[in-house]
């Protein structure tokens, strides 16, 4: 008798890029711009898009890496200020709600990240189901943190409830430290997403709960779930 194999969660991964590549396929028609996330799920996704370059106009990277990986598929990268539109942003997440708030910032891009999803007009969600949660902050919270403000920042994050600790040997695109937050109790999302971007000295943090994505396509065992906000 056959026997079916799980599926690896690279395998996962790569199944929720190809839905993305196909979510994406209607726009390809008008020479878009296409943004593009940072990890391992991306580079899936970047891998994928390579097939059909012809198709748009060029893309936003979110990190050197990423860009990187697109030019090496000959896909044109452009700086987003010479850019008018983006239409779609892809892009993985170490966690996920059921109101598509989101934790980023794993590969320690969230600033980028978060700049092209919020210069994006619609931002497409690709993750395997272990990303899927019922309340976020298991995984520790990434904060992008100007150097000089350290110990400051992580002063502040402590009286939040959080532990910070320095990812180390760890500079960021942008030239900055992150401070990885365990234990940050994560109740209201946008609360915590906004008392730490008030903090001084911080660049920005993983939490993408103010705009979170707009669709997420998710990958399980059981099969692709394409997922839209409010549904
Ligand atoms: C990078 C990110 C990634 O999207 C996140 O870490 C998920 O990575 P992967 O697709 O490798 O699981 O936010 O800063």
């Amino acid at each position: 008798m056959a026997t079916t194999q799980a599926m690896t969660q690279d395998e996962l991964k790569q199944a929720v890029a190809q839905a993305a590549v196909d979510y994406i396929q209607p726009k390809l028609v008008d020479d878009i711009i296409v943004g593009i996330g940072t990890g391992s799920t991306a580079n899936f996704f970047i891998d994928l898009l390579a097939a059909h370059k012809g198709k748009i106009q060029g893309t936003v990277a979110s990190s050197e890496a990423s860009a990187e990986r697109l030019k090496g598929h000959g896909i044109p990268v452009y700086d987003l200020n010479s850019v008018d539109e983006i239409a779609v942003y892809v892009d993985g997440a170490d966690e996920t709600n059921e109101r598509l708030e989101l934790i980023k910032g794993g590969g320690g891009a969230l600033t980028r990240e978060k700049i092209v999803a919020a210069a994006s007009k619609e931002f497409v969600c690709i993750v395997d189901g272990s990303k899927w949660v019922g309340k976020l902050g298991e995984f520790p919270l990434p904060v992008e943190v100007i150097p000089m403000a350290r110990s400051y920042v992580a002063r502040e994050l402590v009286k939040l409830g959080g532990n910070p600790i320095l990812r180390e040997g760890f500079t960021t695109d942008n030239g900055n430290i992150i401070l990885d937050v365990h234990n940050l109790d994560i109740a209201v999302p946008c609360q915590i997403e906004e008392k730490i971007n008030g903090i001084t000295g911080v660049v920005c943090n993983g939490l993408f709960a103010l705009k979170p994505a707009d669709v997420l396509i998710i990958g399980r065992e059981s099969g692709v779930e394409t997922v839209t906000s409010g549904s």
